[in-house]
């Protein structure tokens, strides 16, 4: 961008960060610089319209995408410190430099018809205004489209945002493939020109839901490196009341309006740029918005607004993660009364289904099932249902022993005979218990021991029916005690053509944490959208999973660095729910799955400190607790809630390292994850209280640990230490260590 030409220069408070912005023949283009370096290029931002077929003249909505002038700016700045509910920090600093550009679109349109009694009507000028509001903060740039209320900008219909983001080279990047519905692939790490020639092979074709879109197109939280060492993530923050965004890479094969189709059915044409204009520069990445049945992207009413498109960067990688860009464009907390939401650790009937030992099912006796059709009480049982009273209770006493705060329990409702991927519409009620779990006995027996059941409910991604009963079920919670909900979206989307991450089922999920709200429930939501922060204006959005979680250690495996990617990437938007706690790693060892996860247990512990979140489960068997108890201790001792958190190491998919000061308390907890190489530190204690002593307990991977062939090798070693001292660790291939220093 030639200097003549630039209408602002927005600067970061500390100077680091520099936001240009201009409108370019008519089309806004803005670029990003950090410390002199180029991190954005100079990009064009607009939309595509829709043509509304309710639109009196029946003409083509006139898109958002160029004919701007300028009418004026305001430059603001922003300097708050606020608290959230729980979090990595008790106190979160929201400082930036705002710069809003009002920009008018004036155009002439001729009158199709003649008017009343042939009178000729004069042309109609149409002008319309939009905002494009920019916060510059020292760790990154939000921006977003304002719409303000207008008559020639009332209702519209969004074709496609083009939003471009310019990369300044082909750097590196950690992807997934871009997916309407699902995020449980692994992650690639490829360089930017690599993605079309590596696409195929990164989707697993098997997952339950995939519906791909073009052979660049990824996902987000994107993380990429430089070649210079510059550090780049690009997400979004507050998606409200609209689609999540991909990405779509311009690479140098990229043609205008190219018609290769990807190898499955279920895939669109990519499409990176509208046929009347320029196609981008290789490199850049164009926002593409997920459509709903209909195949449109957005259905909007004035005044409203776009998420915030998101770009962090450092030069320094601990700064991704210890960023709180995306949780400070979000609005603050919305919930009055907050005493009711807890981090919670928890454990739960689930592993043991997944791995495939007993069933969520409880019968097997019928091809499917109608649920006003059976008695219950009649059907022959299959012997493997997991929910039983016995089992349940077994794992209410483990949770009473160990300090867990609540137990979930999956397939304890009728219809899971026939629920998954089948488009079922009436799938379940979320009412009705299976003859063999105990409603009230079980809660009472829970309470009875200070422990609370954590119920779950699968939609089966039917969410219509979900919203039918959805108060009905609510209601039955408050009933019986619990205050916590795991929903799910396994399959297809119904009402069918819909895709998880849609406008429509966006505000679906919403109205989910709303409703759950208004009744005192914590949501964890799996595969549903990936999350862009709005955990702060309702915090009782407490964990998700929208990525490859531990089940996957049950379905083949995930690789080793797979956790020291998704702090970078998954868990930039917000918690999530992964369950890590695995001991018993070769699951052939207690059940016919010959899957095994890829960890050691020293690195299992780990989990509780790099992957944050203020849900916590310790996902394997109470029995597998059981016969290594002395390292489950790390797990009764760690806390789910911080008042400090200090990245001390990190790199992407390599290794991270962290030390978390437990809220309310002088504890600290530290946790070090590496990837398949192994990784060697010397922890150094300098932020300790001076004149304090801790009690340190320090769970490490033996020497000869592995995580392939010598997972449960570790060991645990007690001193008394201070500020200043140093420890030095040794993490062993797939390994970690977990520390924690209790304050004497
Ligand atoms: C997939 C979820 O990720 C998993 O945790 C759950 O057990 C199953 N769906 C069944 O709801
Ligand atoms: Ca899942």
């Amino acid at each position: 961008m030639s200097l003549s030409t630039v209408a602002a220069t927005v600067k970061s408070p500390n100077g680091n960060i520099v936001l240009n912005f201009t409108v370019d023949n008519g089309r806004p283009t803005y670029s990003v610089t950090y410390k002199g370096r180029d991190v954005v290029l100079p990009s064009h931002l607009g939309l595509e319209l829709a043509k509304d077929k309710h639109a009196s003249n029946g003409l083509k909505e006139r898109d958002l995408m160029d004919g701007f002038t300028l009418t004026s700016e305001q430059m603001s700045t922003f300097d708050e410190t606020w608290q959230p509910v729980w979090g990595e920090t008790r106190d979160i600093r929201n400082h930036y430099v705002q710069y809003v550009a009002t920009l008018q679109q004036q155009w002439t349109e001729a009158s199709a018809k003649a008017g009343p009694g042939g009178m000729q009507m004069r042309p109609a000028i149409h002008q319309r205004e939009i905002r494009l509001c920019f916060r510059v903060f020292d760790d990154g740039v939000g921006f977003r489209y304002e719409f303000p209320q207008q008559h020639d900008l009332n209702y519209f219909l969004i074709k496609e945002e083009r939003t471009e983001f310019r990369m300044a080279g082909d750097h590196t990047a950690w992807w997934l493939p871009g997916d309407y519905d699902t995020q449980e692939q692994e992650t690639q790490q490829t360089r930017l020109s690599e993605i079309r020639s590596r696409f195929q092979q990164a989707v697993n074709w098997g997952n339950s839901s995939v519906a791909v879109f073009s052979p660049t197109g990824v996902q987000t939280a994107l993380q990429m490196k430089s070649q210079d060492g510059l550090y780049i993530n690009i997400h979004e923050a507050a998606c409200l009341d609209y689609a999540t965004m991909h990405l779509e890479l311009v690479d140098h094969e990229t043609k205008a309006l190219s018609t290769k189709l990807m190898g499955n059915s279920n895939t669109y044409t990519p499409n990176p740029a509208p046929s009347n204009y320029p196609l981008p520069q290789p490199f850049t990445f164009v926002s593409h918005l997920t459509p709903d049945a209909t195949g449109l992207k957005g259905c909007m009413q004035t005044p409203c607004e776009t998420p915030w498109r998101t770009i962090i960067v450092s030069d320094d990688a601990r700064d991704m993660l210890s960023s709180n860009l995306i949780l400070n464009l979000n609005e603050p907390c919305k919930l009055e009364d907050t005493s009711w939401i807890h981090p919670t650790k928890y454990c739960g009937v689930w592993w043991e289904m997944i791995v495939g030992k007993s069933s969520w099912n409880y019968t097997d006796e019928f091809p499917s099932i109608k649920l006003d059709n059976i008695d219950w009480q009649k059907v022959k049982p299959n012997g493997r249902h997991a929910a039983n009273n016995e089992k349940v209770k077994r794992y209410i006493d483990f949770a009473a022993k160990n300090g867990l705060q609540e137990v979930l329990v999956e397939g304890w409702n009728v219809g899971w005979e026939d629920w998954a991927n089948l488009w079922k519409r009436d799938v379940f009620d979320f009412q009705t218990p299976y003859p063999d779990f105990d409603l009230k006995a079980l809660n009472d027996y829970a309470h009875s021991k200070g422990v609370k059941l954590l119920m779950h409910h699968e939609t089966s991604s039917s969410s219509q029916n979900y919203e039918r009963h959805i108060k009905d079920a609510f209601q039955l919670m408050n009933r019986y005690g619990y205050d916590a909900v795991k929903t799910g979206y396994v399959g297809d989307i119904i009402p069918r053509g819909d895709h998880h991450y849609s406008q429509s089922m966006n505000n679906h999920y919403l109205y989910v944490i709303k409703e759950a709200a208004s009744h005192h429930i914590m949501v964890n939501s799996h595969e549903a959208t990936r999350p862009t922060g709005l955990c702060r204006t309702y915090p009782n959005l407490v964990g998700g999973e929208s990525a490859r979680g531990t089940e996957y250690e049950a379905f083949g495996g995930s690789r080793p660095d797979h956790t020291c990617i998704l702090p970078f990437t998954r868990l930039q938007g917000g918690p999530m729910d992964y369950t890590p706690g695995i001991f018993e790693t070769r699951l052939s060892t207690w059940s016919d799955n010959t899957s095994w996860a890829r960890i050691t247990i020293a690195g299992s512990l780990a989990l509780y400190l790099t992957m944050y979140s203020p849900l916590q489960m310790a996902a394997d068997l109470p029995e597998h607790y059981e016969k290594y108890d002395d390292a489950f201790q790390f797990i009764r001792d760690v806390a789910c809630d911080w008042d400090k958190s200090i990245y001390l190491e990190a790199e992407p998919a390599d290794y991270i390292t962290v030390a978390r000061k437990a809220k309310g308390t002088d504890n600290w907890f530290i946790g070090g994850k590496c990837d398949e190489n192994g990784h060697a530190v010397n922890l150094h204690l300098d932020f300790l209280d001076k004149g304090r002593k801790y009690q340190c307990t320090i769970y490490a991977d033996a020497k000869d640990a592995h995580y392939e062939t010598n997972p449960k090798a570790y060991t645990i070693t007690h001193r008394t230490v201070k500020q200043g001292d140093v420890l030095k660790l040794r993490e062993a291939p797939g390994g970690g260590f977990a520390v924690s220093l209790m304050a004497l």
